[in-house]
């Protein structure tokens, strides 16, 4: 049977989150939660997070993209450069990420600015990737119009063959990493008759100001 839009709905149980439970700062709070995600059967592709970016026409775009590192500043991620969120980051590069990891009725929010990584370090991940990964990213023009998939099928395979024996592929200068440096951080936790618990932390000079938020 169909079920009504309007009939769906689901009591968030599965915790609380207090205020004592919260680190000084947003990111050590996310590295908890994101250890806790990856540690939950429940939870696939934990590290699958909205990125959503501005373009000059000041309209909004959002797609999937993979967290691929976490460091002191900020949240890592790898993409093509001259794709339709490379061109929107590189004219404004404020930008925001949203998880929601639905098994544990959590989100968090994340709003700040992205700076491309260091080229060594972008190289570094590259050469970690599988080589199907690494032709794909060489291959695939990201974001543009293609007349057929036979079209990426044969564009992959001339790379391929053009790559035939050499046991090191080049990062290719259009693909790399971002790191987005958060200014804002909410942390939101499912909480039974919609009373959710949500905490926001604010950079302030050095230092992190942290609010409850009304659900
Ligand atoms: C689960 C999942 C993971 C993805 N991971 C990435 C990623 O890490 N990097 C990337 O460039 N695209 C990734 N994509 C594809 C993007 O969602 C998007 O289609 C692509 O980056 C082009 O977006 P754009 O045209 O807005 O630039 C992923 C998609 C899904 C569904």
């Amino acid at each position: 049977m169909k079920k009504k839009l309007s009939d769906l709905r689901l009591d968030y149980q599965k915790g609380i989150l207090e205020r004592s439970h919260l680190a000084n700062d947003p990111i050590t709070h996310f590295s908890t939660w994101f250890d806790q995600a990856l540690s939950d059967e429940a939870v696939d592709e934990a590290n699958g997070m909205v990125l959503s970016t501005v373009g000059t026409d000041q309209k909004p775009s959002s797609r999937v993209v993979l967290l691929k590192g976490i460091s002191d500043q900020g949240f890592i991620f790898y993409t093509n450069y001259l794709s339709r969120k490379g061109g929107e980051l590189q004219e404004n590069p404020n930008a925001a990420l949203n998880f929601w990891w639905c098994a544990q009725q959590r989100q968090v929010r994340i709003e700040g600015h992205v700076e491309k990584i260091a080229a060594e370090q972008s190289d570094a991940y590259f050469l970690s990737r599988p080589r199907g990964s690494q032709l794909g990213a060489i291959a695939s023009p990201q974001s543009q119009p293609i007349p057929d998939r036979a079209y990426l099928i044969e564009r992959l395979q001339q790379i391929e063959n053009e790559m035939m024996g050499k046991t090191t592929l080049k990062r290719p200068e259009h693909w790399g990493g971002y790191q987005l440096i958060p200014d804002l951080v909410e942390f939101w936790q499912g909480g039974s008759s919609r009373l959710h618990d949500r905490f926001r932390y604010v950079r302030s000079g050095g230092d992190w100001i942290i609010e409850r938020l009304a659900p």
